[in-house]
């Protein structure tokens, strides 16, 4: 075979008269009265193809035979399209190239769905069975070709700053990230496993012991976790370590990347310094500790404004030491009962007992509230509100917690439902200050908020027995429209403050010693002062697509955690269990 001279995305009018091969996929073949074309598609491009019988008859016999996807070399001429034939829309849409010769490089059958239309009208199943034909469309190249950049600007901008890309193994001792491990048995080991990793956090600190001072590496996690829109059991981190940091270092250091990561895809400027907010006034303000800040509609409580009314239901709430909050919805007085009706249903949806409406217009406030408060209570939440004639508020009543996060997931909603999304804002901010622990709201043991080895405010110390949850943790994330993008800390580096934190955590000094014994000996080895961070890439890149996390991932599994394309998990050979040491205990319902 012939090398090609060009892309398909190559030429224009000032090639014309050259003589070329281009090579590629046949792309909407058609026959225009004894005159055949097609467009010769490649990852650069398009290039119209024409065969005139009359240039050879033969040729054009052959061609006629040709379908969509076939590949084909094809030398010819380039000339320029007649006049008023020229197509604006195509990069190469000044020319085309006649047809000299075309050997065949390998024939298709017809796909099981069509990848020219402008969208793909199949269902998810069926794209991602044949996933390599839907990475075929130009759409899903782009976005590879962007995923590509982001990493070239992290890649760059760490060597610059002295870093270096260290990989470190993926068959490990299970890390800790709060997901359950994927495992690996062992042949040559009896009834042990290795574990793939969560995350490469504890070997990025053994490299900061081992004295390499600044670590990076573009790296596959692992984690067996209920699937979301925007988790994949298996999805890439830029992870980052350094030894001596602050935290000013590390957000300089995230906020160049980013910047020049929104630069070299979107052409914005993000500010110079990305604003600050505490885990506790997020909550409390926006009800998640990712709001989407590209709209406002912030949360206000109106508790002590509503300790007078005599509604049962909203009393007795916050008697029992609950929390009245409230949003104001701007200019969406008018909307019908049965539309409010829609929101109540939203409401219920995320967990809210209900929600209380009131509207305001030119003749005051109207509903129920407002004949069971005093008028003086009213006017002061109003006004607390903000509220406006054409204004909706909707109020919601119950324990703290739960409130704020149903509340927040009502106005996300609302945010997407009436539009004040502009898609190409960008909302960039640190939340700092979080917790060190949480409850588990399974089992409502103590765990960590972000991971074990977290450090914390020093001034926070004695807190550790008296009131844990109290402890404000060194840790940080970076969120994005709505998203979490990067979570770091500072870490402990005092081996026997870790212990004290494993401890903590019900992690007795056995079970620490057992899962994390290699850490805890490697500290007391001189461990230098040590932080860092993870960006989820594949979110970065979801955000800059406007894409799920399945487009940009170019093998996706399923919310199954399935990849229908090869059929995994699947079943193995008898053999290669016995090998492995491995039995397998079905539940019922498979056997
Ligand atoms: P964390 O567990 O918060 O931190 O992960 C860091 C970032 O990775 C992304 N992410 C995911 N993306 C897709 N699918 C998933 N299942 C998934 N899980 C996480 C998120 C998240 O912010 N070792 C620590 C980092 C550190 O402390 O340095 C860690 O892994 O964008």
């Amino acid at each position: 075979m012939r090398r090609r001279t060009h892309t398909c995305g190559q030429l224009r009018s000032a090639d014309a008269g050259k003589q070329v091969i281009l090579q590629g996929w046949v792309a909407r073949a058609r026959d225009h009265g004894g005159l055949l074309f097609f467009d010769l598609r490649d990852r650069y491009g398009k290039t119209q193809i024409v065969i005139r019988p009359e240039d050879d008859e033969a040729l054009y016999k052959k061609a006629s035979g040709f379908h969509g996807e076939w590949v084909l070399s094809i030398e010819g001429d380039v000339k320029p399209r007649p006049d008023g034939m020229v197509n604006r829309e195509m990069d190469t849409g000044e020319i085309e190239v006649h047809a000299r010769s075309i050997d065949v490089l390998n024939r298709c059958p017809a796909l099981p769905f069509n990848i020219e239309e402008e969208e793909i009208h199949a269902s998810e199943e069926l794209r991602l069975r044949y996933r390599y034909l839907e990475l075929r469309r130009p759409e899903m190249q782009e976005i590879f070709a962007l995923r590509h950049r982001v990493c070239n600007v992290a890649r760059e901008h760490f060597t610059e700053r002295d870093f270096s890309e260290i990989e470190t193994p993926f068959m490990v001792k299970s890390t800790p990230e709060g997901a359950r491990d994927y495992l690996v048995p062992s042949r040559v080991h009896p009834g042990k496993f290795y574990a793939l990793p969560q995350s490469p956090q504890i070997y990025k600190q053994l490299l900061m012991i081992a004295g390499f001072d600044r670590y990076f590496q573009i790296v596959r996690c692992f984690r067996d976790e209920d699937l979301r829109r925007d988790r994949q059991p298996e999805f890439t981190q830029i992870d980052v370590e350094l030894s001596f940091p602050d935290r000013e270092m590390i957000f300089e250091l995230t906020e160049g990347l980013f910047t020049k990561i929104f630069k070299a895809s979107w052409d914005v400027d993000l500010p110079q310094n990305f604003p600050r907010y505490t885990y506790a006034d997020v909550v409390a303000t926006y009800g998640s500790d990712k709001p989407d800040l590209r709209f406002g509609m912030p949360m206000v409580d109106v508790t002590e404004h509503l300790r007078e009314t005599d509604l049962r239901f909203v009393k007795g709430a916050i008697e029992k030491g609950g929390v009245a909050l409230g949003i104001c919805v701007k200019g969406e007085a008018g909307r019908s009962r049965k539309q409010i009706a829609e929101f109540e249903a939203v409401a219920k949806d995320v967990g809210l007992g209900g929600i209380l409406p009131v509207k305001i217009t030119e003749e005051g406030a109207q509903g129920i509230l407002t004949q069971h408060l005093p008028a003086e209570s009213l006017e002061r939440l109003l006004k607390l509100m903000e509220a406006e004639v054409g204004d909706l508020l909707l109020l919601a009543f119950g324990p703290r917690e739960a409130t704020q996060k149903g509340l927040g997931a009502l106005r996300l909603h609302l945010g997407s439902e009436l539009n004040l999304i502009n898609e190409r804002d960008v909302s960039i901010f640190w939340v700092t200050e979080f917790p060190l622990f949480e409850k588990d709201p399974e089992t409502g043991d103590i765990t960590s908020s972000h991971h074990p080895f977290t450090g914390f405010f020093d001034e926070d110390r004695a807190l550790l027995d008296s009131d844990p949850f109290a402890v404000r943790s060194h840790a940080y994330d970076l969120v994005v429209n709505g998203s979490e993008v990067l979570s770091g800390s500072i870490r402990i580096s005092d081996p026997d403050v870790q212990a004290k934190v494993l401890s903590l955590l019900g992690i007795e000094k056995e079970e620490a010693e057992r899962r994390f014994g290699f850490l805890m000996e490697a500290l007391k080895y001189g461990a230098p002062p040590m932080g860092g961070f993870a960006v989820g890439l594949d979110r970065v890149i979801m955000i800059l697509t406007n894409k799920s996390i399945r487009d940009v991932i170019a093998f996706p599994k399923t919310l199954l955690a399935m990849s229908l394309m090869d059929g995994c998990p699947s079943e193995v050979d008898e053999k290669l269990l016995k090998d492995l040491h491995v039995k397998t205990i079905l539940p019922e319902e498979k056997k």
